[in-house]
């Protein structure tokens, strides 16, 4: 198993790995840390658009999940920018960064229909 073995070259102190190792479980922290930030900022549109970004059937409001990412990030632009007038959306949108508006493009792009 790749994981075990993975892991015993890493607990032992002896191992010339050791510094590899440590330096491994750091960048997937850094890794995990950034999905959950993503994570974060995604569930505070589920108030409106949903659980992962899956609103009610025919509601009033749009389902985010499996939309495109290039769509998604163009209506938070245009919301952000004031090029799509809107009765909620152009407020939010301002509050993100382009690289923030990207991450949740990103994740609602991934999440099935
Ligand atoms: C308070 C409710 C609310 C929240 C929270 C919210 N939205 Fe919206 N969203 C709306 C409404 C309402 C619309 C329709 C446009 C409008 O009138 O603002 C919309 C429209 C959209 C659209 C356009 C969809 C289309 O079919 O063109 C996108 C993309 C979108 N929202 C993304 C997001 C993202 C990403 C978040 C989280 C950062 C979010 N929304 C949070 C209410 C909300």
């Amino acid at each position: 198993m790749q994981t075990n073995s993975f892991n015993s070259i890493c607990t032992s102190r002896f191992s010339p790995l050791f510094i590899a190792c440590l330096f491994f479980s750091a960048s997937s922290f850094a890794a995990s840390q950034q999905e959950l930030a993503t994570t974060g900022m995604a569930v505070t549109c589920a108030n409106c658009h949903g659980t992962y970004g899956k609103s009610i059937k025919d509601g009033a409001l749009p389902s985010l999940a499996g939309m495109k990412s290039d769509y998604i990030i163009e209506q938070m632009q245009a919301f952000k920018s004031g090029a799509r007038k809107a009765t909620i959306m152009h407020q939010l949108a301002k509050g993100y960064t382009d690289q923030q508006i990207k991450d949740l493009a990103a994740y609602f792009a991934a999440q099935s229909r």
